[in-house]
């Protein structure tokens, strides 16, 4: 089964064709990100009018860039948008929900609009879902097959959740930010730090260098910031109550000591990204590795922009060396951030509307 995705949720207009859930034929991301970095932040009716703009330019240079065409017996000599020999594809599908309403719009109504032209049927995708199956991208399951259950930190910008996935069909959120997104914490230090947007790059770059500074950093490490464990007492160590996050202290926690230090240096930047980072990454991976222990998964995934983190991947490689599970992030830095392709192998796996 061959469907056409479209993903319009944020500030990206991005379309793919993808074929049985892994297999992807093209994949086309379109940015405003230009246009946010001059305000340090999405502003969801500027990303509508750029998702306008570009949602049919990008679909068009989807079907022009898929080499579907020389995988089936069918042969399409021109496989552009006005091709009459549309029988490649069998279904469309759209990010239906969360995001910004405005964009969403974008998408769902194209979506619609070709279902109806080209007489497919149109399967709505929910985001986090979307970002969840992106590791199945690029994965033939003839060769390496998933294995549930499957424990799945996905982290972004807009959302941040531990998913258990029993098999395809069924999954349950186990735990979610009560506050903002790792992401969203990201971005949002970043701007106090004066590093600009989005901010989960700058920030690994700022940590890294810090690492390179200071040699032995389990023990020099100068200021480090307190983990929000949301526990049912006041340990200081997670006590598993729950597989909940809150991360809006850790930015007021940061800005406290941005202030107390008056004036910021490189270093100072650098020191502050690192024990950031260190406390988000430290939270994040404590539960999810307790998520997997609780549900005895044989798999862990990271999924969502935050996956695309070093740091993170490394804490996570760490601290399951004992539990022998596999472990898997998407297959390209690509398919972390938002994306079509994820969208498409999601919605392999739902049913279609009628
Ligand atoms: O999945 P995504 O493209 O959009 C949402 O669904 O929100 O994720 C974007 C988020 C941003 O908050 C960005 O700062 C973060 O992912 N991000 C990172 C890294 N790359 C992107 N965070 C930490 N480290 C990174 N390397
Ligand atoms: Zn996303």
């Amino acid at each position: 089964m061959t469907i056409l995705a479209l993903e319009t949720s944020c500030d990206e207009t991005a379309c793919a064709i993808v074929e049985d859930g892994w297999k992807v034929h093209a994949n086309v991301i379109a940015s405003s990100l230009d246009l946010h970095q001059v305000t340090g932040g999405v502003v969801p009716e500027v990303a509508a009018r750029a998702q306008i703009e570009s949602i049919i330019p990008v679909i068009a240079e989807t079907m022009r860039k898929s080499e579907i065409r020389n995988l089936k017996s069918e042969t399409v000599s021109n496989f552009d948008f006005q091709i009459s020999n549309l029988s490649l594809i069998d279904a469309i599908a759209v990010t239906s929900e969360p995001g910004l309403v405005t964009s969403l719009l974008v998408g769902t109504e194209t979506a619609k609009w070709l279902g109806y032209l080209w007489n497919k049927p149109v399967i709505m995708v929910n985001h986090v879902r979307g970002h969840v199956f992106a590791n199945w991208l690029e994965r033939d399951p003839q060769k390496d097959s998933i294995q549930f259950p499957v424990v799945c930190l996905s982290v972004s910008g807009g959302h941040n959740e531990i998913i258990l996935l029993k098999n395809h069909q069924e999954w349950e959120i186990i735990g979610e930010s009560q506050d903002d997104a790792a992401g969203e914490a990201f971005d949002k230090v970043a701007r106090i730090l004066e590093l600009g947007y989005p901010g989960g790059p700058l920030i690994e770059q700022y940590a890294k260098l810090y690492t390179q500074m200071v040699p032995n950093i389990e023990s020099d490490q100068m200021v480090r910031f307190p983990r929000a464990w949301l526990n049912s007492n006041h340990s200081n160590k997670w006590d598993g109550t729950t597989f909940d996050f809150s991360f809006s202290g850790l930015k007021s926690e940061v800005l406290r000591e941005v202030q107390r230090r008056n004036r910021l240096n490189d270093t100072d930047r650098a020191e502050i990204a690192y024990a950031f980072q260190d406390a988000v990454c430290d939270v994040l991976v404590t539960k999810l590795i307790g998520a997997a222990k609780k549900y005895q998964a044989k798999e862990i995934h990271l999924a969502g922009g935050v996956s695309a983190n070093q740091f993170l991947r490394m804490r996570v490689e760490e601290q399951s060396k004992t539990l022998g599970v596999k472990i898997r992030w998407p297959e390209k830095m690509v398919y972390c951030t938002d994306n079509a392709a994820m969208i498409g192998a999601a919605a392999y796996y739902e049913k279609p509307q009628e």
